[in-house]
């Protein structure tokens, strides 16, 4: 068997919350003393996430038109068997791939774009703003904002803007509007081009101009794609779906991998089985995969940081290479971030998460096998993944052990052609 299947009334009803089974106490969001971050949340997030953000219920309730849209845009996601990958490595390992590239905006984004401009909708709001790495966030939010009736305003990070043309038609074509960050159309924005011309622009800085504009507009909210509880949330239809799917074969993961930038699929594809790991119910190894150029976790410090490089959002508890860490303009742009996620942080600095950090090119050299073996053309992030599931599959070609790898397969890649052109003509730079 290739594909694992669920029907449309197998899409999860409910959202798994972490927080209620988190071995240590979950540390709270704090502010600075002349700062009203906090103060400022209920200004810029929709009273809907705001709860998820701080609930300890272990099980919250998909909204009925959220669950609908979900079976709209095609979930669940199929969970294929990469044979074809299995042979080329010679190993007796199972590798697993969870399809999320599937979505109409062919990354797992979608998910939480739509719970988030649903409950947005619901307070009555009129447009969005939010930042993009790569693309995927932009997009997928300025369409959840089209199905939903939203206006929606994205600010793309500079390199990413110019690495990635195509998004910006794509995120046009549903009605949104986008803008390069560092921009001027914020103080913040103007700020940092005073300082730095010629800035490539990062998540940090794209994340403050989107918040700015928020904070200005009381018929905007802003809306973040990775990082925060509530996003990590949404996400868990990934990891229940996969057990199903799992289920159906009679199977369980001896080992999952996923890639992390704000940590949100890595969260999305694990948290359902870092329950049962942490009941005692299953051994499991869950690996969180970084780019070298942005080693967040494996060089980062596990302290109070902000999330953006201004300093609007509250202080949280992170791995974090400072929040004006400016990563090299890798092609992974959605890996570019300088925190993480608090809650996968926690888990990391607990141990019951490791992280890898991996190099460039032997990412682009693992998603050329992938591409060659499965057919399917991983997007950069999404490749950091691969590399360590192959390097997995690997060592149990050397022990003869047959494991069952589960890799969240994120996104494609087929909007990111400029990054697999550099690789093929020798210019990627590691
Ligand atoms: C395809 C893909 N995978 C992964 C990521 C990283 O985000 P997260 O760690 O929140 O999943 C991104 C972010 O843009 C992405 O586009």
């Amino acid at each position: 068997m290739y594909k694992i299947t669920l029907s449309e009334k197998d899409t999860p009803k409910k959202w798994y919350n972490l927080n209620a089974d988190l071995p240590v106490e979950f540390p709270e969001y704090s502010q600075t003393d002349e700062g009203k971050q906090i103060e400022n949340l209920p200004r810029i997030f929709s009273k809907g996430v705001l709860e998820q953000e701080v609930s300890t219920e272990r099980w919250i309730e998909i909204p009925k038109e959220v669950r609908d849209i979900y079976q709209q845009i095609g979930r669940p996601s199929p969970l294929f068997r990469a044979k074809g990958l299995e042979q080329h490595l010679e190993t007796p390992a199972k590798i697993f791939y969870k399809r999320e590239d599937m979505s109409p905006t062919g990354s797992h984004k979608l998910n939480t774009a739509l719970a988030q401009a649903y409950y947005a909708k619901n307070d009555g709001i009129e447009r969005l703003t939010t930042e993009t790495g790569a693309g995927q966030w932009g997009t997928a939010l300025a369409l959840a904002c089209r199905l939903m009736g939203l206006d929606c305003l994205v600010y793309m990070v500079k390199v990413s803007f110019q690495q990635k043309p195509y998004r910006k038609t794509i995120i046009k074509l549903y009605d949104g509007e986008i803008i390069p960050s560092p921009s001027t159309t914020t103080d913040f924005g103007k700020k940092i081009l005073a300082e730095t011309p010629d800035h490539p622009g990062s998540l940090g800085v794209a994340i403050s101009e989107a918040v700015e504009i928020a904070l200005n507009d009381d018929k905007a909210y802003y809306s973040l794609g990775s990082v925060l509880n509530h996003v990590m949330l949404h996400q868990t239809i990934i990891g229940q779906e996969i057990k199903m799917q799992l289920d159906q074969i009679d199977a369980t993961p001896d080992v999952m991998v996923g890639c992390i930038g704000g940590g949100s699929n890595f969260a999305g594809s694990t948290f359902p089985f870092i329950k049962d790991k942490l009941n005692d119910d299953l051994d499991c190894q869950f690996i969180a995969v970084e780019p070298s150029a942005c080693p967040t976790v494996t060089q980062g410090d596990y302290k109070y940081d902000f999330g953006d490089t201004c300093g609007f959002t509250p202080l949280i508890k992170m791995y974090t290479l400072g929040h004006d860490y400016i990563a090299p303009s890798v092609h992974a742009g959605g890996l570019r971030y300088h925190g993480l996620s608090p809650q996968v942080s926690l888990l990391a600095n607990e141990k019951i998460i490791e992280a890898r950090t991996v190099h460039q090119k032997d990412v682009f050299e693992s998603n050329k096998i992938f591409a060659q073996t499965e057919g399917v053309v991983p997007a950069p992030e999404t490749g950091h993944a691969i590399k360590v599931g192959i390097d997995e599959a690997i060592k149990c070609r050397k022990t003869g052990e047959e494991k069952n790898i589960i890799i969240n397969f994120s996104g494609h890649g087929l909007l990111d052609l400029q990054g697999y052109e550099d690789f093929l003509e020798g210019e990627l730079e590691d």
